[in-house]
C-alpha cells in the first residue's frame, strides 16, 4: 500500500481559476505534506486553464502552467484528473464529457451542471467507467455527498431539511439581525464572495434547488427533474414578515425540504420558510449552511459548516482530489451516482402539504375576516390562529391580518390565494410562506 515513503504523484489539470479555483491552487500547496502523509498521494497541479491569460490573480501560477484552452489540459497525456471550476452549463458540459471520454477522472463543484444534466453525465461516466466526484457542489465545505454515499448508505432517507445557500442565509440573517434592506444585505454578500457570478441564481432559490436536486437524486436513486421541484426565492421576503414571524416564535430561512411519502413519492421544495425559533436550524446564521438528514436506521443527524466561500469550498474539492487519488491507486468504487429502482416518482407539487403563514393587507371594516375564512374554507383549508396586530393600526383605512393555516395542499393554497387576492377588501397581494414544524 503506498504511503508517504512510496508516494504516488497524481497529476491534476485545473480548469477555472476564479474564487474557488484559486483556493484549490493555494490550499493544495498549503497542505500538500499532510495530504501526502494521510493518503500516500502527492497532489500536483500541472496545468491550469483560464479565460484571460493577462488577468491579475490572487495566486501566483507559473506562466508555463497556464493555458487559455481547457482542451489542452485534457489532451495532456500526463493529466489524470480534470477539475471543472469554470461554471455555467454549456461549455462545462462539453469539458466534463470530453474529459470522461478521454478517461480522465472529473472533479466538479458545478451544481447547476449536475442538476440540469447529471443524468446524461453519470450515464456517460458509467459508459466510460470513469468517476465524477462532486463534493463541492453542495453546501460548500460540508462533506454531505460523502455522508449520503457512504456514512448513511445503510439507511432509507426519510427526509432532508437543509439551509444550503450561504448568500440567502447571509441576506436573511442581516435583514433579521441588523434591519438591513434586502439590497444592502445582497451587496454585502457579494462583497464577501458568497454569491454566484449572477446572484439571481442565489436569490431566486435556484442555486439551493440545484443542490436539493443532487441530494434528492443521491438519496432516492433516480435523477429528479427540475420541473418537479417547487422553487421560490427570497426576493419577496420583507422585514415586516420577518418581524411577524419572530412575534409568533419563528425565524425565516430559505429551506430546502426533500422527503419521500409512504408511497415512496419524492417531494423536493426550496422556499422561504418559517421555522420554530427553538429549532437548531433557526440559529444557523450568516453564510453558514446546515442540513438535517433523517435516516430510518440512524434517526436524525445534523451537519453544519460554511456553505460558500473560497477556503471551505476548496476543502471539498481537495477531498475529491484525494478520492480521485485513491481511485487511481486502489481502483474505482463507483462512478458517482448509483441509480436504483426502489423509488422513482416525484410527488406532484400541488399535492405536497404543509402549514402556512399568511399576511394580508385588508380594509379595516366589519365582515372582512368572514370573507377570508369563507375563501379558505371553500378549499377545505383550516385556520389555526388569527392575529390583527393592534400596535400597527394607524389612521389608515387598512390593517394587517396574520393567519396561521393548518396543513394544506399547495394546489388548494394557490387556488385560495387567487380567490383572496380578488376580494375587493384585500388591498395588496397576499404574502404567504410555508411553515415547517420539523416534526418529520
Ligand atoms: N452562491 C452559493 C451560496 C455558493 O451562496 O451558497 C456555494 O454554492
Amino acid at each position: 500500500m503506498p504511503n508517504a515513503n512510496t508516494p504516488r504523484t497524481i497529476r491534476i489539470g485545473l480548469a477555472g481559476l476564479g474564487n474557488v479555483g484559486a483556493g484549490v491552487f493555494k490550499n493544495v500547496a498549503k497542505n500538500r505534506d499532510l495530504i501526502l502523509q494521510r493518503t500516500g498521494a502527492n497532489l500536483e497541479i500541472t496545468k491550469v486553464a483560464v479565460r484571460n491569460l493577462g488577468k491579475p490573480r490572487d495566486v501566483e501560477v507559473p506562466a508555463a502552467m497556464l493555458t487559455d484552452d481547457w482542451r489542452a489540459i485534457i489532451a495532456d497525456a500526463d493529466v489524470q484528473v480534470v477539475v471543472e471550476l469554470i461554471g455555467g452549463t454549456t461549455e462545462a458540459f462539453d469539458l466534463v464529457s470530453t474529459a470522461l471520454r478521454a478517461k480522465k477522472i472529473v472533479v466538479t463543484g458545478n451544481k447547476a451542471l449536475l442538476a440540469e444534466r447529471g443524468q446524461e453525465l453519470f450515464a456517460l461516466a458509467e459508459e466510460c467507467r470513469v468517476p465524477i466526484y462532486f463534493e463541492a457542489a453542495v453546501a460548500g465545505g460540508i462533506p454531505i455527498i460523502q455522508v449520503l454515499q457512504e456514512g448513511l448508505v445503510a439507511n432509507h432517507i426519510r427526509s432532508i431539511h437543509g439551509i444550503i445557500n450561504g448568500t440567502c442565509n447571509y441576506i436573511l440573517t442581516r435583514m433579521a439581525q441588523a434591519g438591513l434592506s434586502y439590497s444592502d444585505a445582497l451587496q454585502e454578500a457579494q462583497d464577501k464572495g458568497y454569491a454566484e457570478a449572477d446572484p439571481t441564481l442565489d436569490v431566486s432559490g435556484w442555486d439551493a434547488a440545484h443542490k436539493a436536486i443532487i441530494l434528492a437524486s443521491l438519496s432516492y436513486g433516480f435523477w429528479i427533474k427540475a420541473e418537479d421541484v417547487h422553487v421560490e426565492g427570497i426576493d419577496r421576503v420583507s422585514i415586516a414578515d420577518i418581524r411577524f414571524a419572530e412575534r409568533l416564535g419563528y425565524g425565516v430561512k430559505l429551506l430546502s425540504v426533500i422527503r419521500a411519502d409512504d408511497q415512496g413519492r419524492v417531494e423536493v421544495r426550496t422556499q422561504p420558510t418559517l421555522l420554530p425559533s427553538s429549532h437548531v436550524l433557526a440559529s444557523v446564521n450568516g453564510a453558514f449552511n446546515a442540513i438535517v438528514v433523517n435516516g430510518d436506521i440512524v434517526g436524525e443527524t445534523l451537519f453544519y459548516g460554511r456553505g460558500a466561500g473560497q477556503d471551505p469550498t476548496s476543502s471539498s474539492v481537495i477531498s475529491d482530489l484525494c478520492e480521485a487519488a485513491a481511485t487511481i491507486i486502489y481502483g474505482a468504487r463507483h462512478t458517482g451516482f448509483v441509480p436504483h429502482g426502489l423509488y422513482g416518482k416525484s410527488k406532484p407539487i400541488d399535492d405536497t402539504e404543509s402549514r402556512y403563514f399568511l399576511r394580508l393587507t385588508v380594509d379595516d371594516v366589519p365582515g372582512v375576516l368572514g370573507q377570508i375564512t369563507t375563501a379558505l374554507g371553500a378549499r377545505g383549508i383550516g385556520i389555526s390562529s388569527v392575529i390583527q396586530p393592534e400596535d400597527l393600526e394607524s389612521e389608515s383605512a387598512t390593517t394587517s391580518l396574520v393567519l396561521m393555516i393548518h396543513d394544506a395542499k399547495l394546489g388548494d393554497m394557490k387556488a385560495a390565494m387567487g380567490a383572496i387576492a380578488r376580494l375587493s377588501c384585500v388591498r395588496e397581494h397576499p404574502v404567504w410562506m410555508r411553515v415547517e414544524t420539523m416534526t418529520s
